[in-house]
């Protein structure tokens, strides 16, 4: 028997139980992993609160990203075997228990330099960054770019890399405590969203120029102020909701500029084995050579499940939070 983080409703933090749960043999193409670090994602607070559809899906374990080892696998699983050290970013579901079963293809290998709990904090923010910066929108050096949460989970990892390929970073962050960090991630300007307009700042350090991608993960405090601080043909990459959906928004209003909007989400960017395998080992490369830096910003107990997705909501947390089994 293992233990899971479990919904049966949607609704708040309040609707996770952790329950036991039998894990059973893996079948043909799947993996039994037993989790060593598990993230925790706005995406699964979607999920809980019922922002994403999932009624025909409960009751179901709660998480999409985990690292940690192979126990066993099934039949035609012929890259993996037991003691193999893991991670995925994936659905379904599933990923706030202790062990699980798992198509073995969305499974990738760690590299020794990469411990479960790092993995756990960049599988997902990570992959996220690197098709942000490389596929959504390619951005090249001498661009200044505009990210918003920059000391967020994917934020510090996207500025980290974004400042590497030689761009520059104006990020946005609320509070000293994230101004800070931000700042220590490569931004090269800094705007405090809560106490400054961040419009009127851009266009300032644009010199009215405006830039010609922002990353937008905050949506609807920030989507409309992000088109303005966008030069004309600029591309509004709107990743994220963090803030609440977006409304009231008219396709007349990109005409404005010449604007383009992407909504990217990253499953639709590792669908194959083949982009897997190389959105991953992009980042475990930026990993490995010390181009990006990922600490654990919260870890909880996987019971305190609720908790840890209270404080991401909440705005509380700095950088990635993760839950130990
Ligand atoms: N589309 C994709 O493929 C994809 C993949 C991964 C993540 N995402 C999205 O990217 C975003 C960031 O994910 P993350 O896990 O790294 O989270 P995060 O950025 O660490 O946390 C969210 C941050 O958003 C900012 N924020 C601004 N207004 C907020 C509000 N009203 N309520 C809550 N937060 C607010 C806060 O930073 P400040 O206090 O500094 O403002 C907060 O810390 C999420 O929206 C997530 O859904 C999308």
């Amino acid at each position: 028997m293992g233990r899971a983080a479990v919904i049966r409703r949607t609704g708040g933090p309040e609707v996770i139980e952790i329950e036991e749960v039998t894990v059973g043999h893996p079948g043909p193409r799947e993996a039994k992993v037993r989790h060593e670090a598990i993230a925790v994602n706005f995406h699964d607070i979607y999920v809980r609160s019922g922002l994403y559809p999932v009624q025909d899906l409960l009751p179901l374990v709660l998480g999409t990203e985990a690292a940690g080892v192979v126990l066993e696998v099934g039949a035609d699983v012929d890259y993996l075997q037991p003691g193999d050290r893991v991670a995925y970013a994936c659905r379904p579901y599933g990923a706030f228990s202790d062990e699980r079963l798992i198509e073995a293809d969305n499974l990738v290998k760690l590299p020794d330099v990469i411990d479960a709990r790092t993995a756990a904090c960049v599988m997902l923010k990570g992959m996220t960054a690197e098709y942000l910066l490389h596929r959504t929108h390619k951005v090249h050096a001498g661009d200044t770019i505009l990210v918003h949460a920059a000391a967020g989970g994917v934020g510090q990892i996207l500025c980290q890399w974004a400042r590497h390929l030689g761009v520059t970073v104006i990020g946005t962050a609320g509070g000293p405590e994230k101004t800070a960090i931000a700042r220590a991630v490569g931004c090269a300007h800094v705007i405090d969203y809560k106490a400054e307009d961040f419009v009127a700042r851009v266009k300032e350090i644009t010199q009215g120029a405006g830039v010609p991608v922002v990353y937008d993960s905050v949506g609807r405090d920030t989507f409309f102020g992000s088109m303005e601080c966008l030069a004309t043909r600029g591309h509004l990459v709107n990743f994220g909701q963090s803030s609440g959906p977006i409304e009231g928004f008219a396709v007349a209003q990109l005409s404005e500029k010449s604007l383009t909007l992407s909504r990217p989400v990253l499953f639709h960017y590792i669908s194959t084995r083949a982009e897997l395998e190389e959105v991953a080992g992009n980042l475990f490369s930026v990993i490995g050579s010390g181009v990006v830096t990922a600490r654990v910003g919260h870890s909880y107990p996987l019971e305190e499940a609720g908790r840890a997705q209270a404080a991401l909501e909440q705005r509380k947390t700095v950088g990635a939070s993760i839950l130990l089994p």
